[in-house]
């Protein structure tokens, strides 16, 4: 409590003593910067005495005090600061009479310190201070920048950053400010902005506007970095960057000071600016049919293609009025003047299409771009960064004469005669041909040996509306079927040839020709584009067909079988179907006659082979694949001559789809023929075999009764022709007439012109026999015994000569004679011939008698009892009985 009320005594105390003096030095701590002048301020007041007043400094360092400098005593300073103070590197000025500076040129970190100014007393009473301390530190130089700007080059609108690097070491009672200043040319520094201290943000004039604008900002990311940001770079903003840091203090009464400061050049900015940057370039000339689709680009190309917004516009110009905007598209995509025709896209960042459908001749003309650039120039506003218009490209659209290809090739090419050939015509790489047809014409053109080259013939056209028009030479042809044109798909144009003819080798060639719609509704020829010649050739391989005939059985005399083979051997023929006549000739050199043949489909036909009843002696028939075979049977003379084969090879058309199989139905086509060797049928000409014999009905007869007794003469082997033979006939009855030489005499005979003589003893008076010769058929003699008696029993037998006509000569000749066997006959008892006319008027008597009996018995019967039977037969029985 006594201690309050002593401090609050003294407080009143001075409050009474403050009229007292007081020394006044500046409020501190002072930082100072190493090496930098420092000055201190120090003034009294409110003293008494004389005005001039006297001063002071000492430094007090922890425990340490240091006389410094004084204004009256030179030899006041320390030993320590002798030097200094006598070098002036420290000194004191008076300033007034009542205040002093204290000043050290280069203030060493060592002198950081207390400093305390002092007065000499030149009051009457003591009262007041007489002496005041300020606190100084002074600080190393630590202050350090370090600027980059990451990309000194930039296109127009693209961001640029200022990196301003500053460190400090001291960073205690110092503030810190950094200043990004541009420069451009030799026009002054100016100041964009400086940050601090105490982080105030300070914008030069001229970047006011667009700092408010957010152009500006600055990009703290701590540790010493500072940054500078233009978010869009202009063109004006190209030049010379400076950056500087500057380090403050705060004095006592608050404001700031100035310790330090550092300017650093960052160096040079380029800005491209976007107008020299900017490429429009449009793709490119264009000729188009009509109709077609107009497909332009216009290509866009910049170094800040991301950050510009692009305002394109198509112009067309017909090359003398100015160019008129077709369609628009604004920098934020709209577009205007488009429509189903016309559209304008952008298909990537710096492409922009304009198709056009259907484009008219109208449409031609010089189509270019032009491109505006835009930039932002704040958050709201853009302007205008550049302008530029493409190149014109010339849009020519005309009625294009349609375009394609054309190749030919064999599909099937033949191997033979008769093969089926079939070329293709491709129609490739057609262009405009749009609503158009497609026609071809076939040419062919001989084979010439040498390069002599002959004349073109037309195989047939398929004109523009798919009609065949046959060429002059081939009309025939292509109506039989034998050539055809037909098209496929795509465009296939083809031409067969069913069965390639030998002179049908040579060179093919197509030409197509495209027809358009003509104005007047008709067709126009627009284009003709001719194939390659394709040559068509084979070595022809002649058909060969040989024939060989081989004897089987041979004729060896009349009546016998003839049989042969024919062996066909074929080359060079496809599937053929083989046809056989059998011919004969006499001798050679003499008309053949067809004898029967075969036909490929083995239809056996005789040919002339006429002979009635012999129909069916000649056969021919097919025994191996490749093998005939002929037989005759009953050979005569006749037959006799030389044999042979005739074989015709027939092929067949060839089936539809070039398959090798035959078509079954197909005509047969003769390819070649040949004849076999020849084969002889030949015996000797033994004339015909004839045989006698004899033969009657009745071997025993009754005298008087006729008895017939027949020669008959059989052939044997080949039967003459009926008027090619005669018969001499002599029947002979033995042992009557036995003649004088051992012969017999014959009892009739019949000449070989039919006339009948008896013999000398038959024809006499005594006991002749009654017997006549008659030639009942061809070869039956008869010889009837009339009248029969005793001397007419014996033996009989015919003997014949027959006599042949030579064919060739015309003359008769005699052959072998023939002897029948011998043939008895009987003659019943002479008695019954004594009898027999009395028994004949005795049975025709009673016979009358019987039968009027039998008569009045009918009529009885059939008047009375008409039931009762009568049967001839009875009558039969009785008549018989009555005979025997
Ligand atoms: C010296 O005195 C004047 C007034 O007389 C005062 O304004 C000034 O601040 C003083 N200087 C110092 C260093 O105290
Ligand atoms: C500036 O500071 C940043 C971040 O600390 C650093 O990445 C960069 O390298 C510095 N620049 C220079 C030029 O020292
Ligand atoms: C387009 O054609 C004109 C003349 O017809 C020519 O001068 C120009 O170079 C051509 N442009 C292109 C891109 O081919
Ligand atoms: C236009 O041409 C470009 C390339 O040249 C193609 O990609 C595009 O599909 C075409 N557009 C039309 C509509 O033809
Ligand atoms: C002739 O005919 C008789 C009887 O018919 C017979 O026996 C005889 O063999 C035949 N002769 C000849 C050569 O044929
Ligand atoms: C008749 O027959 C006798 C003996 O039988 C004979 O002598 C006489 O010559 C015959 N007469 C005639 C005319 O032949």
């Amino acid at each position: 409590m006594e201690k309050i009320c002593f401090a609050s005594l003294l407080l009143l105390a001075s409050l009474a003593l403050c009229q007292g003096r007081v020394v006044r030095v500046p409020s501190g701590p002072l930082v100072r910067v190493e090496g930098q002048a420092v000055s201190i301020r120090c003034n009294v007041s409110e003293y008494e005495g004389p005005r001039d007043q006297d001063f002071e400094w000492m430094m007090l360092q922890g425990q340490n005090q240091f006389q410094l400098i004084s204004t009256f005593d030179s030899s006041y300073p320390d030993a320590l600061f002798k030097n200094r103070v006598s070098s002036g590197d420290i000194s004191i000025k008076k300033i007034t009479d009542s205040s002093v500076e204290l000043k050290i040129k280069k203030v060493r970190a060592t002198d950081s310190a207390t400093y305390q100014c002092s007065t000499p007393s030149t009051d009457t009473v003591f009262s007041g201070n007489y002496k005041a301390d300020v606190e100084l530190k002074v600080i190393g130089d630590s202050l350090k920048v370090a600027p980059s700007i990451p990309q000194p080059m930039v296109s127009e609108g693209e961001q640029l950053e200022l990196h301003c690097n500053t460190t400090r070491a001291f960073t205690e009672h110092t503030s810190l400010s950094v200043t990004w200043s541009f420069k451009v040319g030799g026009s002054p520094m100016a100041e964009i902005l400086t940050f601090g201290p105490d982080d105030k943000v300070t914008v030069g004039d001229s970047s006011a506007q667009r700092y408010a604008e957010g152009g500006l900002r600055l990009d703290l990311r701590g540790g010493g970095f500072y940054g500078l940001v233009l978010s869009g770079a202009r063109p004006e903003d190209q030049g010379k960057y400076v950056c500087t840091a500057r380090e403050w203090v705060r004095q006592g009464g608050g404001s700031l000071h100035k310790i330090l400061e550092k300017s650093e050049d960052m160096g040079k900015v380029t800005v491209k600016p976007t107008a020299q940057s900017l490429q429009v370039t449009v793709e490119k000339n264009t000729t188009l049919n009509m109709e077609d689709t107009l497909n332009l680009t216009c290509s866009v190309g910049t170094g800040n293609l991301a950050s510009l917004a692009l305002a394109v516009e198509w112009l067309v110009s017909d090359g003398s009025a100015s160019p008129q905007v077709l369609i628009r598209m604004d920098r934020d995509g709209t577009v205007t003047g488009g429509s189903a025709q016309l559209a304008l896209s952008r298909v990537s960042p710096g492409d922009f299409h304009l198709v056009a459908q259907k484009v008219e001749q109208s449409d031609s003309g010089w189509y270019s771009c032009r491109v505006r650039a835009w930039l932002p120039q704040s958050s709201t506003k853009w302007y205008q960064a550049a302008e530029k218009t493409s190149d014109p490209v010339r849009v020519l659209v005309t009625q294009l004469k349609p375009e394609f290809k054309v190749t030919l090739s064999a599909a099937v090419t033949p191997q033979f005669t008769h093969d089926p050939t079939e070329l293709h015509c491709e129609v490739t790489d057609v262009l405009h041909l749009r609503d158009g047809h497609l026609g071809v014409t076939w040419h062919y053109s001989e084979a010439v040996p040498g390069d002599a080259s002959s004349a073109t013939e037309t195989v047939a056209t398929l004109n523009e509306l798919g009609a065949l028009v046959p060429g002059p030479t081939y009309a025939k042809r292509l109506e039989s079927g034998d050539v055809t044109l037909s098209r496929g798909e795509p465009t296939v144009f083809r031409l067969r040839l069913l069965r390639t003819r030998t002179q049908d080798m040579g060179a093919y060639s197509c030409s197509v020709s495209a027809w358009a719609p003509s104005r007047q509704g008709g067709w126009e020829q627009a284009r003709e584009v001719p194939s390659t010649e394709l040559k068509v050739q084979w070595s022809p391989k002649t058909p060969v067909l040989s024939v060989v005939a081989h004897r089987i059985r041979e004729a060896s005399s009349a009546g016998s079988t003839f049989e042969m083979s024919c062996h066909v051997t074929g080359q060079n023929l496809q599937n053929p179907g083989y046809s056989v006549l059998v011919r004969t000739e006499e001798r050679s050199g003499v008309a053949s006659r067809k004898v029967l043949s075969l036909n490929a489909d083995s239809v056996l036909q005789l040919e002339e082979w006429t002979e009635p009843g012999r129909v069916d002696s000649v056969a021919l028939e097919k025994t191996g694949r490749l093998e005939y075979r002929f037989r005759l049977y009953g050979a005569q003379l006749s037959d006799r001559g030389f044999y042979y084969c005739e074989v015709t090879a027939w092929t067949r058309e060839q089936g539809g789809s070039g398959s090798a199989s035959g078509a079954p139905g197909g005509d047969w086509n003769r390819v070649v023929s040949a004849e076999s060797s020849k084969i002889r049928i030949t015996f000797e000409d033994t004339g015909p075999v004839f045989n006698v014999s004899i033969h009657s009905d009745k071997h025993r007869v009754s005298p008087g009764e006729t008895s017939k007794l027949q020669c008959i003469i059989s052939v044997q082997g080949a039967s003459p022709n009926r008027g090619d033979v005669s018969f001499e006939v002599q029947w002979f009855q033995s042992p009557v007439h036995a003649l004088e030489n051992g012969g017999a005499e014959p009892l009739l005979s019949m000449d070989r012109w039919g006339v009948v003589r008896k013999s000398a003893s038959a024809t006499g008076a005594n006991q002749s026999t009654d017997c006549s010769l008659e030639r009942s058929d061809a070869h039956t003699f008869t010889l009837s015994v009339h009248g029969a008696r005793d001397v007419d029993a014996g033996e009989y037998h015919c003997v014949a000569t027959p006599w042949l006509l030579a064919p060739a000569s015309g003359s008769w000749s005699q052959g072998r004679q023939l002897t029948s066997p011998p043939i008895y006959l009987s003659i019943r008892l002479a008695l019954w011939e004594s009898m027999r006319l009395p028994l004949l008027y005795g049975v025709g008597s009673s016979l009358a008698v019987g039968l009027l009996s039998i008569l009045l018995g009918l009529i009885c019967a059939h008047c009375c009892c008409r039931n009762s039977q009568y049967t001839p037969r009875s009558s039969n029985k009785l008549m018989d009985m009555e005979m025997d």
